[in-house]
């Protein structure tokens, strides 16, 4: 039983709260103001930037916000506002140039998933902070769930012995809205960059392996609204020879699974399986089951703030000189590359490599 506390209040810190901008005040943005951002009383949201007039209005209100502290540029915000660092929620093909906006004002960046959509976009913002001894954080979110950290961490002690085989399904109905009206179904690459992202960055941290090469072949219905893949299927391998098998669609009549979907990893000594990222860390969870005995609940870490606010909580710290986050701009590129390969082999319809970053998996 996990207890939920993320709401909880903390205990109030003499130490000054960090000083943040959030740029992107959209559906996802929103949902911050709402519920990741009040649960961290480490920072301080200063000043919110959208660059369309009426989203931003539309914040202000909502938030009940003076018009000092709105504005549709970073730039100006920044010049405006004294901040340390920034949060961007805006979507993707505008995350790299926020954050070289950022770098420019002197501000750490905090970015929303996918961090780009090639790696080579990825490093030119690697770099660049790198450059001026900036942070540069990804939000991977789902990394801080108690099931992911529980598979992580037993899979690392070898629990299941040597792995043979990670199989992992991810089932949603995203189908019902007239076609004109939806933005979804116009995303580029619906699964692969805007979900399943998440699934190979937990990839990566569970087993402690980088991704070698991937084949994707996409398996969209005729009637699939949308106007890439919604749906796919993944041969992916990973460093050492190990195998991973992905199933993921938008457009499952199966039985729905939460956001991580289902994971099986299959080992010497037995097989762990993992689900979670629902509504919060109590639907998580992990089974372990040792040599052939039927898998049964292991008992997972209560964590005193979950998701998002953990990563922006790291953030904070980040920034006062405290240790660097989980997920650097620099250790995301490893999740990047099997994004752009996989997309690729999608398209080419060939096993195509994974870029090679190097440095250890994170
Ligand atoms: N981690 C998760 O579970 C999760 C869930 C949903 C969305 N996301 C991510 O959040 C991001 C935003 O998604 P969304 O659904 O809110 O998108 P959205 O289109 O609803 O909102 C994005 C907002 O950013 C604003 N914007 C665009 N460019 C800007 C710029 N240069 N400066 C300032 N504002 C700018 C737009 O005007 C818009 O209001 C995406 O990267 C998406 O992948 C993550």
């Amino acid at each position: 039983m996990i207890v939920v506390t993320a709401d909880s209040p903390q205990t109030p810190s003499t130490v000054p709260r960090t000083r943040l901008i959030h740029v992107g005040l959209g559906g996802w943005g929103g949902d911050w103001e709402r519920n990741a951002i009040p649960p961290v009383t480490e920072v301080d949201r200063v000043a919110i930037v959208d660059a369309h007039e009426p989203t931003l209005r539309a914040a202000q209100e909502a938030l009940d916000l003076p018009d000092e502290v709105c504005f549709t540029s970073l730039t100006e915000a920044a010049r405006a506002v004294e901040a340390e660092g920034v949060i961007v929620t805006a979507p993707m093909t505008f995350h790299v140039p926020v954050a070289m906006e950022a770098f420019d004002a002197g501000l750490h960046v905090l970015v929303e998933k996918p961090f780009a959509g090639t790696v080579a976009e990825a490093r030119t913002a690697v770099e660049r902070a790198e450059e001026l001894g900036l942070v540069l954080q990804v939000s991977q979110n789902y990394r801080f769930y108690p099931g992911a950290q529980k598979a992580r961490e037993l899979i690392a002690a070898g629990a299941v012995g040597d792995l043979s085989v990670v199989h992992v399904d991810f089932r949603r109905w995203d189908h019902d809205a007239p076609v004109e009206t939806y933005r979804h179904y116009q995303f580029p690459h619906p699964l692969i960059y805007d979900m399943a992202i998440h699934h190979f960055d937990l990839l990566r941290m569970t087993t402690g392996r980088e991704a070698v090469s991937v084949y994707a072949k996409v398996t969209d219905p005729p009637w699939s609204k949308y106007t890439e893949e919604a749906s796919a299927v993944l041969v992916v391998e990973l460093e050492g020879g190990l195998v991973a098998s992905y199933r993921g669609s938008w457009v499952s009549r199966a039985p729905q699974t939460f956001w991580d979907g289902e994971w099986t990893f299959d080992g010497q000594d037995g097989y762990l399986t993992l689900t979670g990222r629902g509504d919060g860390p109590a639907d998580d969870e992990v089974r372990l089951g040792l040599k052939g005995e039927v898998a049964t609940p292991v008992e997972l870490p209560a964590l005193d703030l979950w998701g998002r606010s953990a990563g922006l909580r790291q953030f904070a710290r980040a920034i006062r000189g405290g240790a660097a986050p989980d997920v650097t701009g620099r250790s995301n590129l490893g999740s990047i590359a099997l994004m752009e390969a996989a997309a690729k082999s999608a398209e080419t319809g060939k096993v195509e490599p994974v870029e090679q970053i190097g440095g250890t998996v994170a």
